[in-house]
């Protein structure tokens, strides 16, 4: 059968709720297998006197329905697979459903489902849907109390949202517990979990000083793995109160960790539910990465309780409103806590893989969006990290002050509301008195702006002269483009070092800017697009003399990175496109030597030593060569590995006396360690399997051990078969361990490894972490394994995604964008991509994914 394309939703489209829902009373039944949910709906009419009540439903079996206690008959309502409809109803009555739902079956893990025996939520974006009838909209915001019964002994504690109330016994060895959450909220911040938990807790006092109750719920056994979160909550409570006066709103918080679960984790008020991958970490079992994205998860889900929770958005397209904003705070809390020019290269990095990829293929959209297929498909990079680099772009037009006090205005103008990205942009524009008109093109207009750069010296005058111009490419549905404003901070650079500092704003297609130097000047360095300023990809043709100049006196710390990865990207390119055979000599000097000349900031070197991936080369040159590239990849990390062989055996010689701590300064040491063991791994050296097998076993952390491992993953030999298997014996009993066993494997491998780890008994499809873990990491990660030439790398995940689809609809679709650049590769890759997409979309297909596949070959 073959799977339509879902009717698309627009924005234009928009019209008010005609209810007003006063106040929500929830009644959970729970069983595995059959919870009874009575929802009683205070409802009152805002709209037109002769508009019917709508509402949301879906795999919901009705039992019971009633108006202020009166049961309707069946010709009261009109019941569908997406909702129920009640024609004519009074202007302020009280509705009560009650519903049957089976958690136990629900695989697509949105609305009520079960992970490991417990009881659990996901409701964003239109999981409510499947608990009870509502308008599962986020403008209808109401007030909620919730009553579970439980098992006692199976599931002994029962979380909601809010502030914990009445509890007791009731028969049958049930208990029941009732919570009441006292701010307005739209459904898909509901959550609940109900189970047998080990618990961490801590308090913390806010700057009011009230003491709240901390508690990270977790697996039996794991409570000492959740210290890290803790302390990660905490120092984000202090943070946003510091930097944004945002203080907690309740008595308790409560995070609950689940081990399966389809994104990071869900900010539901005052209980966040987390993918425990973001929450279980120790020195054993945990990598620096791991700690980090811990940290900055955390931080994001709770700052979303002002941005998004008391504030969120009118409608799903102004879903950027509050995820773009939230990884905006968020990036800035981990940038105050670790080093700024390193957390700022790790975000640009992640924009660039895999932001830049999307806006340059054919699922391309803008960061507002004006129409979808799938909501569930909009949570994408476009509206996370670009959404969260225009804000960092207003912040810097504006400066910090009045960047502040446009957030002080809209949290106290805007709080308890649902609201627009113009609603946003008004408090700007008031306390600046600026006009951001041309600046919201950035929600409207999708692609990645392209500035060219000319730059001409005159030596008699001493005059530099920079001419910019900018181009928006076209982008699915969107052909004309208008010129954009592009903030860029820049600089002239003498070769002293110093230097004049500016901003520019880009708005036309076009600017030249002149400079007059003085007498005895010479040539000066221009420094554009400082700190990354703006997501745009910068066009420049310097010649390598310039480029070498920019790695030593570039004084902006993003800049001096990215020239040594223009220079990396350069060669890579000429290397796998045989215009050269081997690296050029000097050119891996000058990377040896920024890497060495910067071994005083390790976490610095090891961005250095870091080549860019093929991810980040893709969009360099069309058509692309993954396969090339890799290798071309490869044959410079070999070479520079080559210079730096003294450096490394000193730096991996040292073994660390300090007690383990996962803060910035042990992790950038060991992030240098990881990276020369990364380029170890890569030398192609004879030697580089033992000792690759002895640094695995020397390892006293994850962080080293996982990069040994993960080297030896891409060699052949006895050493790789030895590591692999005690590491499997070791961590057979961690999921979350075991997925970084499969992905290693995956992100290395071909085909038939992914075939082998798809086979492997610990595989298991409704378990997405562990799907990612091998379909994900291979796709998205290892492109010249997926983008086989043969269309093995297809084959083999199409495979899986048609079994992850029926299971989980959200799943198969995530995993289906890998696809999304199929139209930029060599002519064999091409066509095999598009043969699976073709088979694909004549495939039965959820509806998520039948959505990506239409736009995919669209
Ligand atoms: N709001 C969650 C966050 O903090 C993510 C929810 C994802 N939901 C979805 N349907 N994709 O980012
Ligand atoms: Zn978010």
């Amino acid at each position: 059968m073959r799977t339509e394309a879902p009717v698309a939703v627009q924005l234009s489209d928009y019209t008010a709720y005609p209810f007003e829902i006063e106040q929500v009373d929830l009644r959970f039944d729970l069983h595995p297998d059959a919870t009874l949910v009575r929802a009683d709906l205070k409802i009152r009419r805002t709209g037109a006197a002769d508009a019917a009540l709508e509402l949301d439903g879906e795999a919901l079996e009705l039992k019971s329905i009633a108006i202020d206690g009166a049961p309707l008959p069946e010709s009261a309502y009109e019941l569908t697979e997406s909702g129920l409809t009640l024609q004519d109803v009074p202007n302020a009555f009280t509705l009560v459903t009650e519903v049957e739902i089976a958690p136990s079956k629900n695989t697509a893990l949105s609305g009520l489902y079960m992970s490991g025996g417990r009881f659990c939520t996901q409701c964003e974006a239109i999981g409510f849907r499947r608990i009870t009838f509502y308008p599962d909209r986020p403008d209808v915001m109401s007030r909620f109390t919730v009553r579970m019964t439980a098992d006692k002994e199976t599931y002994p504690i029962l979380l909601s949202n809010g502030t914990p109330g009445e509890t007791g016994d009731v028969d049958d060895g049930r208990h029941f517990a009732v919570w009441d959450d006292p701010h307005k909220k739209p459904a898909y911040l509901f959550a609940l979990c109900a189970g047998d938990y080990d618990v961490y807790r801590d308090q913390f006092t806010t700057m009011s000083g009230k003491v709240i109750d901390l508690a990270v719920h977790v697996d039996k056994g794991d409570a000492d793995r959740a210290a890290w979160a803790m302390d990660s909550l905490k120092r984000s409570m202090k943070w946003d109160e510091e930097t944004y006066g945002r203080e907690y709103d309740l008595g308790v918080f409560n995070i609950v960790a689940v081990r399966d679960f389809n994104f990071g984790a869900m900010e539901n008020k005052g209980l966040n539910i987390f993918n425990s991958a973001y929450v279980l970490a120790d020195e054993a079992s945990a990598t620096d990465a791991d700690f980090e994205a811990i940290e900055s998860i955390v931080a994001h889900e709770y700052f979303h309780n002002w941005t998004g929770n008391r504030i969120t958005c009118r409608d799903w397209f102004q879903l950027c409103l509050k995820e773009g904003l939230t990884v905006f705070r968020d990036q800035n809390f981990s940038a105050d806590m670790r080093s700024r020019p390193v957390q700022r290269i790790k975000d640009v990095i992640r924009l660039r893989a895999r932001q830049f990829a999307e806006d340059a293929g054919p699922l391309a959209h803008s960061v507002r969006p004006e129409t979808y297929g799938a909501i569930d498909n909009l949570y994408t990079a476009t509206v996370y990290e670009k959404g969260a680099e225009v804000i960092g772009m207003l912040r810097r037009i504006l400066g910090e002050e009045t960047y502040r006090k446009g957030m002080d205005l809209y949290f106290d103008r805007h709080d308890g509301q649902a609201v627009t990205i113009e609603d946003f942009y008004a408090c700007f524009e008031e306390v600046s008195g600026d006009d951001f008109t041309q600046f919201r093109l950035w929600y409207s207009q999708a692609g990645t702006p392209e500035v060219s750069v000319e730059e001409s010296w005159n030596p008699e005058t001493r005059e530099v002269a920079v001419t910019l111009k900018q181009r928006v490419p076209a982008t699915p549905g969107q052909t004309n483009k208008k010129p954009m404003l592009i903030p860029m901070e820049m600089a002239l650079i003498d070769d002293e070092g110093n230097m004049a500092e500016w901003i520019t704003l880009f708005e036309d297609e076009e600017l030249t800017l002149t400079f007059d130097l003085p007498e005895g000047s010479e040539r000066p360095l221009v420094s554009i697009n400082r700190d990354f300023t703006a997501p745009i990809r910068l066009k420049r043709n310097l010649d390598r003399e310039t480029q070498l100049a920019m790695i030593r006196l570039e004084t902006d710390p993003f800049n001096q990175w990215d020239a040594v990865q223009a220079l990396a990207k350069q060669e890579i390119l000429a290397l796998s496109e045989g215009s050269q055979a081997e690296p050029d000599d000097a050119l891996v000097d000058a990377i040896a030597a920024a890497v060495t000349g910067a071994s005083d900031d390790p976490a610095f070197a090891a961005l250095l030593a870091r080549l860019p991936d093929v991810n980040e080369l893709f969009l360099e040159r069309q058509p692309a060569d993954p396969v090339a590239l890799d290798a071309a990849r490869k044959k410079l990390q070999a070479a520079l590995y080559g210079k730096l062989r003294q450096f490394a055996d000193s730096v991996l010689g040292e073994s660390s006396t300090q007690a383990y701590d996962p803060g910035a300064e042990q992790a950038g040491e060991r992030a240098l360690r990881t990276a020369l063991i990364g380029l170890l791994a890569a030398s192609g050296a004879d030697e580089a399997g033992d000792r690759l097998l002895s640094l695995y076993k020397a390892a006293t952390n994850m962080t080293e051990k996982l990069a040994a491992l993960r080297g030896l993953a891409g060699l052949d030999g006895e050493a790789r078969e030895t590591a692999l298997a005690d590491f499997e014996a070791e961590w057979t009993s961690n999921p979350l361990v075991m997925d970084k066993w499969f992905g290693v494997q995956a992100g290395t491998g071909d085909a038939a490894t992914i075939e082998k780890l798809a086979a492997h008994s610990a595989f298991d499809l409704r378990n997405p972490n562990r799907v990612r873990s091998v379909a994900a990491a291979f796709a998205m990660q290892n492109l010249a394994g997926f983008h086989a030439p043969d269309g093995s790398g297809y084959r083999v995940v199409e495979d899986i995604i048609l079994k992850a689809d029926k299971v989980n609809p959200a799943l198969g679709a995530r995993l289906l964008t890998a696809f999304e650049q199929w139209r930029s590769l060599e002519p064999k890759a091409k066509a095999e991509a598009e043969a699976c997409l073709r088979r694909l979309q004549a495939a039965d297909l959820s509806k998520n994914s039948a959505d990506i596949v239409s736009r995919a070959l669209g």
